[in-house]
């Protein structure tokens, strides 16, 4: 098994994040200096990605406008001698080869996955959603595509939350592998803690056979009356191998306020042009807390 394309699920309209996303995509929300989907798309780079297809919607056209040329802003650019403004708005439009399609009806995720058989063919595929950032030493996709081509499986990024907490997730009913690897004999979505399998939560992050695709034509609706694709992973999971990776790195989930903040705080600390100054500044204003 080789994983060599991703999928990035972009079309949720985004009503946690409202009034801004009226108009502007979450995705292209500012994280620092960069739109949120470009940390997205920098992480299936790093992780030997080159082929990309965003699921959009009608509303979500400066996903495309932002990865292609600008030749005017360029030129401009240019003769004002602004080199590593340039070479920035280059480096966007060239991260990878970035294919769209649009998902015609907000379904669920799973409906927005189905979207991109064509693009998959008959491939395992990578899939990052949209806005869940993961910040990580080794790209955490990377280290889902390294379980998943040893054990020929497909994979779910994981990692243990409260017990409180599980009822956003889907859980995992695992059993252990290898250090940090677990194989996945069923899951559910948003259960109560009564329901629950494990701590164990998907976090974003997947890697898929195309086997995922029949299986979502079939999926009737689930939970919010949406096409669920935890409900089409189950599925996967009791036919074909399916692993858990319980990743390396912190996850934030910029599509709501509080996730957007915390990565807002965490990254701009660590920018080289804004780290020493905010840490400043968050000294001084903690005197006044
Ligand atoms: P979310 O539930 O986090 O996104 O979906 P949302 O629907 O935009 O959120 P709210 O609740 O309205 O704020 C998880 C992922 O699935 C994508 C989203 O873009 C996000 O990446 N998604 C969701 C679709 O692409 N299509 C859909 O129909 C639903």
């Amino acid at each position: 098994m080789k994983v060599r394309k991703a999928v990035i699920p972009a079309a949720g309209l985004g009503t946690r994040m409202l009034p801004a996303t009226k108009t502007v995509p979450k995705e292209m929300l500012p994280l620092v200096d960069k739109p949120v989907i470009q940390y997205i798309i920098e992480e299936a780079v790093n992780a030997g990605i080159e082929d990309i297809l965003i699921i959009t919607n009608r509303s979500k056209s400066a996903m495309d406008d932002y990865f292609d040329y600008y030749p005017e802003l360029e030129t401009r650019l240019n003769q004002a001698g602004k080199d590593k403004e340039l070479s920035e708005v280059r480096r966007a439009a060239d991260l990878a080869n970035i294919f769209y399609v649009r998902q015609k009806e907000t379904k669920g995720l799973g409906h927005a996955i189905s979207r991109a058989r064509r693009f998959v063919g008959d491939e395992p595929f990578a899939v990052l959603l949209g806005d869940d950032i993961m910040r990580s030493d080794k790209p955490v996709i990377g280290q889902l595509i390294e379980a998943a081509e040893k054990y020929d499986a497909s994979a779910v990024g994981v990692q243990t939350v409260a017990t409180e907490a599980i009822s956003k997730y889907s859980s995992v009913k695992v059993s252990p592998l290898e250090e940090r690897v677990f194989s996945v004999s069923d899951m559910n979505e948003k259960p109560t803690p009564a329901e629950m399998f494990s701590n164990y939560a998907i976090l974003g992050r997947y890697v898929l056979t195309p086997d995922i695709f029949d299986i979502l034509d079939r999926q009737t609706p689930g939970y919010g009356g949406e096409i669920q694709l935890t409900d089409a992973l189950r599925t996967l999971c009791l036919q074909k191998p399916m692993v858990a990776v319980d990743f390396e790195g912190r996850r934030y989930d910029t599509g709501n306020l509080r996730g957007f903040l915390e990565a807002t705080i965490d990254f701009s600390l660590e920018h080289p042009e804004t780290g020493a100054w905010l840490r400043e500044f968050l000294k001084n204003k903690s005197h006044t807390l």
